[in-house]
């Protein structure tokens, strides 16, 4: 009894420091002195055009959806809300991409405490996508998150179904560009799942080794070329092992960086976004799997804005111009062109009769 007692304050004890080091820097303040990247590169000098006005030019957007979770066992109204996901909602916002970001399935055992790969699972996220026809309106960009790699001896095991039935079927990291005629715009995906995947708990944390990270830096180097770059993977920065410089440091030219994993805490933290020491955001998204939640982000002339939604919540509302103080990065963004602004800009989706309306206000600035 007594030793039962102990092992669970030690427990109590490792989880309460887990949890103080992950929400440690759980701040998304520009801090000048902590940031290494001096905040000119294209902040402060004088702006240059194009500047935001009445037109919509410029500007694309896209969603995050992370931590799904499909199983066979829990929510039955999971895997039908995340169909009409697929349909009504991504045919309201029209996003150029989605990144759905990791723990596209539970496989979980029955009891809710084991892993296993189950098939039916991935049948019925391959079914969502095949049925909603959603790849054939968007860029769809699935990624592995630790549930989907559990038990999974290797890459060529039978049992890696995400192979089988994602829409990307990649594994490991990769640099898809996404191209309009006004920029180039880098997505870059930190694939730092276990392989072998061992069962559950032992890949609550992901490794990058030197093999990894050499990957990661040719994409760094390549993104250079586009306008702006987003990072996006399943686990936080805080989960990843990774060798010196680290993980962070590779993707410091990223605005952001769009991951999942931590879902809210249980509720304790409704919002995880911070900043790293050299100003890249990281924007952890709420899990799909209990509440529902989605993001919206937009590109307008090369600012980020985003906002994190939840399903079946109208109107969806994005403020792209100006953007949101609290989320400035003065070393990579062109703020410049806020202030030579002559609109506000917002994107307003109001759902309401079918075929769904999508409204785009541009609403000329007072000052
Ligand atoms: C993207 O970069 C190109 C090349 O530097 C530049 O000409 C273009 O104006 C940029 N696009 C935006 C929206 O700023
Ligand atoms: C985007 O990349 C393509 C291929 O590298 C290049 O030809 C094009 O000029 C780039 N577009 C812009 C606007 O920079
Ligand atoms: C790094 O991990 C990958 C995939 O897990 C593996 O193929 C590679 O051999 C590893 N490299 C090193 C240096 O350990
Ligand atoms: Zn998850």
């Amino acid at each position: 009894m007594l030793r039962l007692f102990g092992a669970l304050v030690l427990l109590g004890l490792a989880l309460a420091c887990i949890t103080s080091w992950v929400l440690d820097s759980y701040d998304t303040a520009w801090h000048p002195k902590r940031s290494v990247r001096p905040p000119s590169v294209s902040g402060s000098e004088a702006p240059t055009p194009p500047y935001p006005n009445g037109e919509l030019s410029n500007i694309f957007w896209f969603i995050q959806v992370s931590d799904i979770h499909i199983s066979r066992f829990l929510d039955p109204r999971r895997t039908p809300d995340f169909e009409k996901f697929c349909t009504d909602t991504v045919n309201a916002i029209k996003p150029a991409l989605v990144l759905a970001t990791g723990d596209l399935t539970d496989a979980k055992t029955e009891n809710n405490v084991g892993s296993d790969q189950h098939e039916v699972e991935w049948q019925a996220y391959h079914g969502v996508l095949k049925r909603s026809r959603v790849m054939e309106r968007t860029k769809w960009i699935d990624i592995r998150g630790n549930h989907d790699a559990f038990n999974i001896f290797s890459l060529d095991s039978i049992n890696n179904y995400y192979r089988k039935y994602s829409a990307n079927q990649k594994m490991g990291s990769f640099h898809y560009i996404h191209q309009t005629p006004f920029g180039n715009y880098s997505f870059v995906c930190v694939d730092a799942t276990l392989t072998p995947g061992p069962k559950r708990p032992f890949n609550f944390f992901g490794i990058l080794n030197q093999t990894r990270m050499n990957l990661l830096d040719t994409f760094r180097a390549e993104s250079q070329r586009s306008n702006q770059s987003i990072w996006f993977g399943h686990y936080t920065t805080s989960t990843i092992v990774s060798p010196s410089p680290g993980v962070r440091h590779l993707m410091s030219s990223a605005v952001a960086y769009l991951c999942g994993h931590l879902h809210t805490l249980g509720g304790m933290m409704p919002v995880l976004h911070s900043r790293h020491p050299h100003g890249t955001l990281e924007l952890e998204l709420g899990d799909w799997m209990d509440n529902r939640r989605y993001r919206v982000l937009a590109f307008d002339h090369d600012l980020l804005s985003f906002s994190d939604l939840r399903f079946e919540r109208w109107p969806a509302v994005l403020i792209t111009n100006p953007k949101d103080a609290q989320y400035l990065h003065p070393g990579l963004e062109p703020l410049g062109r806020m202030r030579k602004s002559t609109h506000i800009r917002c994107a307003k989706v109001k759902k309401t009769l079918r075929p769904p309306q999508q409204i785009t206000h541009a609403q000329k600035t007072g000052v």
